[in-house]
């Protein structure tokens, strides 16, 4: 199974497990994510979400492979069903981030509610360099969170960060040390799991309903530009160098 999902003591855990390809998600992942999300709503045993990667993996991000065979390309894909499910998800989601969270597996992150990363995670949004754009609202919510010029610079160059950066950006709660950051996430999710359902819904809804819909729209208006840049020459090109372990040429375009 490329998704493990275990229910236990009130958490639902959420585990990325395709470690050969680095935790790639594919279509098949993301409805399996997707669907966990929407039974979690009605779900009474769940009062927590915890997703996690493992063995030194948070996920490299959407499968390529995928992305080059079946573009997503309506708004019930699973990918899309995944996004409409985490930003409506009125039940605490907290992330455990062990080494690289690369495009989705970073900007995901902005929408759980705590984020804990061990010290070898390492956080990019790759877009430009894929000859793609920023999606799930980062390019809405990152310069919110961390001031214009500090997200344009991880959106535009899409390099790699390290956990202290991604604190110090403020998307990150806490870094530690890569054996103890899945058992600490954990134990947030354990005090939760003891704090009123109601409290958690209202704490959440309060933050968030005002952000919501902008969160939407952005999305809308990412996912028309990255569904169109998506079939470009240029995405093409990365795509093809990634799997030829070369690096893309973007200037034959112009
Ligand atoms: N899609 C499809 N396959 C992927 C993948 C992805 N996003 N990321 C990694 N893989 C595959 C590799 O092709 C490789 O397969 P192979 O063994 O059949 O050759 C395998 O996973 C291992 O990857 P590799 O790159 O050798 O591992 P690494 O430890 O050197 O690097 C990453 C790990 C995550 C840093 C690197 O794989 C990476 O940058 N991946 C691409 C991330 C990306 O661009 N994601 C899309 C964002 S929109």
């Amino acid at each position: 199974m490329d998704i493990l999902t275990n229910k236990a003591n009130g958490i639902l855990a959420i585990t990325f497990n395709r470690l050969e390809k680095k935790n790639a998600i594919t279509a098949a992942m993301y409805q399996i994510i997707a669907d966990a999300l929407k039974d979690a709503e009605t779900d009474a045993e769940v009062r927590v979400i915890l997703i996690a990667g493992k063995q030194g993996i948070f996920t490299a991000g959407n499968d390529l492979d995928d992305f080059l065979q079946n573009p997503p390309q309506s708004i019930d894909s699973p990918v899309y069903q995944f996004i409409q499910n985490l930003i409506h998800a009125t039940k605490p989601v907290i992330a455990a981030v062990t080494g690289p969270a690369v495009g989705i597996g970073t900007t995901m992150l902005l929408h759980c509610d705590l984020v804990y990363a061990a010290d070898n995670a390492k956080f990019s949004m790759p877009f430009s360099k894929l000859g793609l754009c920023p999606e799930f609202a980062s390019s809405l919510l990152l310069p919110q969170i961390a001031g214009y010029q500090r997200a344009a610079e991880k959106l535009m160059l899409g390099e790699a960060f390290s956990a202290e950066e991604a604190c110090t950006l403020g998307f990150v709660n806490k870094v530690l040390p890569s054996g103890e950051v899945l058992l600490y996430a954990q134990a947030q999710a354990a005090k939760i799991v003891e704090l009123p359902t109601s409290s958690m819904r209202a704490t959440k809804l309060l933050m968030k309903n005002k952000l919501t819909p902008a969160i939407e729209n952005q999305i809308v208006e990412e996912s028309i530009l990255f569904g169109e840049m998506l079939v470009s020459k240029e995405a093409k090109e990365a795509f093809i160098a990634f799997f030829e372990k070369r690096k893309p040429d973007f200037t034959k375009f112009k």
